[in-house]
């Protein structure tokens, strides 16, 4: 019936039929938890197309619409994770362009969106909801070509409950509109998965002439402070790789639900307030989701299995940017912790080394379990040896040549592969094994070393400390996060828990501000069996649903003995956390809702 598509993560058949621009009118109904909404779409199609399709996953479809009349439509089903295809029926005859106009509602357990209670914000007054569109989430909430190949333009009137302000990845108010309704637009084409929508009492507070942060009235302050570096890592980005093009750059600090670090949702970057930090340690997040708007937002990987295109050039940018902004040493210690990222994912995906190529192979899966560190770290790394192998200038030249060339368009492994392999030459692609690093298991050994000066010096200390002796206040209070970071990892898995409890007693880490500290402290300490940090590994349990932190220490927790604790801090916490969180931790623990 249809064809099998380009994407194995869509429905769609963008050969057929393929959406050029959306017109969303929708309603934010906080009480029954669902999207009331209208989506119009302009769609161009041969002449024969019989019918166009969308992704869909759980919408309640009432009517549809081909320019002007109501007309029939279908669901086809393949796989779970994929949600249905909508196939709308094209009449007989019809033009070029056709406009397919779906009424629709949101189930209450869309997965992309999270509904927060007052009590999990950080006012405690009014609710707050918001999106989480990438992978294939789009789809949970909005009719659409959900392919990352495939863009379009969109403007939107969005009417919420008076007193709150709605912000979406677009062009976005700064005030409250006195009556709820918000009308944005978004004039540059972008995937369906760079969709986004966020409601609450939110703040708004400029950083500079065109960046400025998003926040809950009581955090504002906070966040500005935070992010204050934000105009020079433009300053920075806009040098290394050419103009940012999407007119404004703002971030939203959402509550501690959300599920990931940061997500680069085009004008308007989603960020979890376990970066607030108060000492702006954690700010390199930023740069990353900055960098997004080059590598990802511009020039976007084709499929999932490409995705190593959106997040290792990210990475790389990331790290460009905080050498610019911080200096050599920074950058070099933040690529040694990705370092060690890399060898902890190698080690948990020994016994599915397909997963640790870069060129993935997703189909038939969630894209979202193919998604691990090594697209991230390993594609991190392969950029780092052009850099030291073709010379930094060469890599930069070829790097912004290949934003503005292809900025708006879909980039896949073998195009890229051919660009770069034409652009060194021969001769110094095949001596770089470029083929291994894309198309084979593990890492290369010609993985480049990256030396930190202030990481030797916390290596000799660490080592000492596992050799018994204290760590000197007077060394520790010169470590910025980064050095704890590198010490904790440092310590061994059997350290005996009294040395653990003389650590905490002199540097309070279990109480620690800093959610990167905490995290890789308490899962050390789980594992040692140092079980004082239980409460305060509660705590944190309770507060914080960033997929990243909860994977380790639910792992932490399980592989020393203490699950039934674990089940039990999941069953009260479980509502905390966003359906992307949850799907992980419910396949950890064998948990059935
Ligand atoms: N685009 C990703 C988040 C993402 C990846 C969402 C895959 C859904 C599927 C975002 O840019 C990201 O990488 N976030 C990281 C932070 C970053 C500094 C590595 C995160 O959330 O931890
Ligand atoms: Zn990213």
């Amino acid at each position: 019936m249809i064809k099998p598509s380009f994407d194995p993560h869509s429905y769609a058949q963008p050969e057929e039929a393929v959406v050029k621009h959306l017109s969303w009118e929708a309603n934010i109904r906080f009480d029954e938890r669902f999207i009331d909404a209208i989506a119009t779409w302009q769609v161009e199609c041969k002449q024969e197309s019989k019918h166009v399709v969308f992704d869909s996953d759980r919408l309640v479809i009432n009517n549809v619409w081909v320019d002007g009349k109501q007309t029939e439509w279908n669901i086809v089903q393949q796989k779970d994770h994929l949600g249905t295809g909508l196939v709308v029926d094209l009449p007989k005859k019809h033009k070029y362009k056709v406009e397919v106009k779906i009424q629709y509602r949101t189930v209450s357990s869309a997965k992309a969106l999270f509904w927060a209670v007052p009590q999990q914000t950080y006012g405690k007054v009014d609710p707050f909801m918001f999106s989480q569109s990438q992978a294939i989430l789009a789809r949970t909430w909005i009719p659409c070509q959900d392919s990352p190949g495939i863009r379009f333009t969109y403007d939107a009137k969005v009417t919420v409950p008076t007193g709150m302000m709605a912000l979406m990845s677009a062009e976005n108010p700064v005030e409250k509109s006195f009556n709820g309704v918000y009308r944005f637009r978004m004039e540059q084409p972008i995937p369906s998965y760079l969709m986004a929508i966020a409601v609450g009492d939110i703040e708004y507070r400029a950083i500079g002439p065109k960046t400025g942060v998003y926040a809950e009235p009581g955090l504002i302050n906070e966040a500005a402070n935070e992010f204050s570096e934000l105009n020079e890592m433009m300053a920075a980005a806009e040098k290394l790789y050419g103009t940012y093009v999407w007119g404004k750059y703002d971030i939203l600090v959402l509550p501690p639900s959300f599920p990931f670090g940061g997500m680069e949702n085009p004008r308007l970057t989603f960020a979890t307030p376990t970066i607030i930090s108060g000492d702006k340690s954690l700010v390199s997040l930023v740069a990353h989701e900055l960098a997004h708007s080059w590598s990802g937002n511009l020039v976007t990987n084709r499929t999932w299995d490409d995705f190593w295109l959106n997040e290792g050039f990210t990475v790389y940018f990331e790290n460009r940017i905080m050498e610019e902004v911080k200096g050599k040493e920074y950058a070099n210690m933040l690529a040694n912790l990705g370092y060690s990222d890399l060898m902890e994912e190698l080690e948990n995906l020994k016994d599915s080394p397909d997963d640790t190529k870069l060129k993935l192979d997703l189909a038939g899966r969630n894209p979202d379990d193919g998604m691990t560190s090594i697209a991230y770290e390993k594609g991190f790394f392969l950029l780092k040896l052009l850099e030291v192998n073709w010379g930094r200038e060469n890599l930069d030249n070829f790097l912004r040549s290949y934003f503005a060339q292809y900025k708006f368009k879909v980039m896949d492994t073998e195009s890229f592969v051919s660009l770069l392999r034409q652009q060194l030459g021969d001769g110094p692609y095949t001596e770089l094994r470029i083929d291994e690093w894309i198309y084979k298991p593990g890492v290369p050994s010609n993985i480049p070393k990256i030396n930190s000066e202030r990481f030797n010096k916390v290596d000799i200390v660490a080592s000492n400390w596992n050799a018994g002796m204290a760590l000197s206040p007077e060394v520790a209070k010169e470590w910025t996060t980064h050095e704890w970071l590198r010490f904790i990892e440092k310590i061994p898995g059997n350290t005996a828990v009294e040395r653990l409890k003389e650590l905490d007693d002199s540097y309070g880490l279990t109480n620690s501000g800093n959610a990167e500290i905490l995290c890789a402290w308490l899962e050390k300490s789980l594992m040692a069996g140092y079980d004082e940090v239980l409460p305060s590994t509660q705590k944190f349990l309770y507060r914080v649903g960033r997929r990243k932190f909860l994977v380790p220490i639910y792992k932490a927790l399980i592989a020393s003995n203490k699950k039934n604790i674990a089940l039990d801090i999941y069953k009260e916490a479980r509502g905390s956390y966003h359906a992307v969180s949850t799907q992980t931790i419910d396949d950890l623990l064998g948990f059935n809702a």
